[in-house]
C-alpha cells in the first residue's frame, strides 16, 4: 500500500506564521509532499493568500480582505499568530507564490478555494490564469468547501484534481458522489473519518485527504483506516507530542 502523504496546511503553520512566504518556504525545506493555501480576492481583483475572511487574526489591521488593495493589504503585518517567530511578513500575492513555485520542481500544491462565505465572482478563473501562467498545471490541485466552485474549477481547469471539503459533520456516500461529479478527492475533517468511508471513496477511485492530524494518535488512527493523505501543521506528528 502506498505511504499516507502529508500537505502543510497552510505552510508550515505549526512553527510559522500561516499563510506566508517563509511558512511556504519551510514547507518545502521539510519535504511536505504538498503545500495547502487559501485564496481570495482583493478590491481591486488581485489573487491573495489568506485564511479568514477578514484580516483580524491574523495581521496587526482589522476588515475585510475584500476591501483592501493589494497594495494596501501588503502593509499589514501577517505575523499576528506568531509574532515572536520571524519579525514580519506580509500576506502573499498569490502571483508571489507561483513565481516562487515555479522556481522548485519539487514543491505542489492544494490551493483551497475560500468561497463559502464570501463568492468572489472571478477567483476561479483568476487563479487558474496564473497557473497556467507559471505552468504549474502538473503540481497543483484544487479543494472547495464551496462545491460550485468546484464545479467551475472542473470546467475552467479541466484535468487538475479536484478535492471535496466537508465540514465537520461529514458526508455519507461521498466516493460516490465525487466520483459522479468527477471529484479526484474527498477531503473530510478528521473526526468525521470512518474506515468504512474511506473504503466507500477508494471502491469509487476516489482518494481521501483529511484535515488537520497534528496529534500522534490521530496520525495512526488514519493510517489505520487506509486515508490517502493528511493535512497537518507540523511535518510528523512525532517531532512535537
Ligand atoms: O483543506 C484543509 C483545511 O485547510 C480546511 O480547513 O479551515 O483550515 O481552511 P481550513
Ligand atoms: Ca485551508
Amino acid at each position: 500500500m502506498a505511504r499516507m502523504k502529508v500537505y502543510a496546511h497552510r505552510g508550515l503553520s505549526g512553527i510559522y506564521p500561516e499563510n506566508t512566504m517563509v511558512a511556504f518556504a519551510h514547507a518545502a525545506e521539510a519535504k511536505f509532499d504538498a503545500i495547502e493555501m487559501d485564496v481570495q480576492l482583493t478590491r481591486d481583483g488581485q489573487v491573495v493568500i489568506i485564511h479568514d475572511e477578514t484580516i483580524d487574526r491574523t495581521t496587526d489591521g482589522t476588515g475585510l480582505v475584500m476591501s483592501y488593495s493589494l497594495a494596501d493589504l501588503r502593509r499589514f503585518n501577517a505575523t499576528r499568530v506568531r509574532p515572536d517567530v520571524v519579525g514580519s511578513a506580509k500576506i502573499p500575492s498569490f502571483e508571489e507564490y507561483c513565481e516562487w513555485a515555479s522556481s522548485d520542481p519539487s514543491v505542489r500544491t492544494n490551493i483551497e478555494v475560500k468561497s463559502s462565505v464570501i463568492f468572489y465572482p472571478g477567483l476561479e478563473e483568476k487563479t487558474f490564469a496564473l497557473i497556467q501562467k507559471y505552468h504549474l498545471e502538473d503540481r497543483v490541485f484544487f479543494s472547495s468547501f464551496n462545491h460550485l466552485s468546484l464545479v467551475l474549477l472542473h470546467q475552467i481547469a479541466p484535468g487538475i484534481p479536484l478535492g471535496l471539503l466537508v465540514e465537520k459533520h461529514g458526508l455519507v456516500h461521498a466516493g460516490s458522489l465525487c466520483s459522479r461529479f468527477g471529484f479526484d478527492y474527498f477531503h473530510p475533517a478528521l473526526s468525521s473519518v470512518t474506515a468504512e468511508g474511506v473504503a466507500e471513496c477508494h471502491d469509487h477511485g476516489v482518494g481521501v485527504q483529511v484535515w488537520t492530524v497534528d496529534a500522534l494518535a490521530d496520525w495512526d488512527r488514519m493510517a489505520a483506516a487506509k486515508v490517502d493523505a493528511v493535512f497537518s501543521n507540523f511535518p510528523r506528528p512525532q517531532e512535537h507530542s
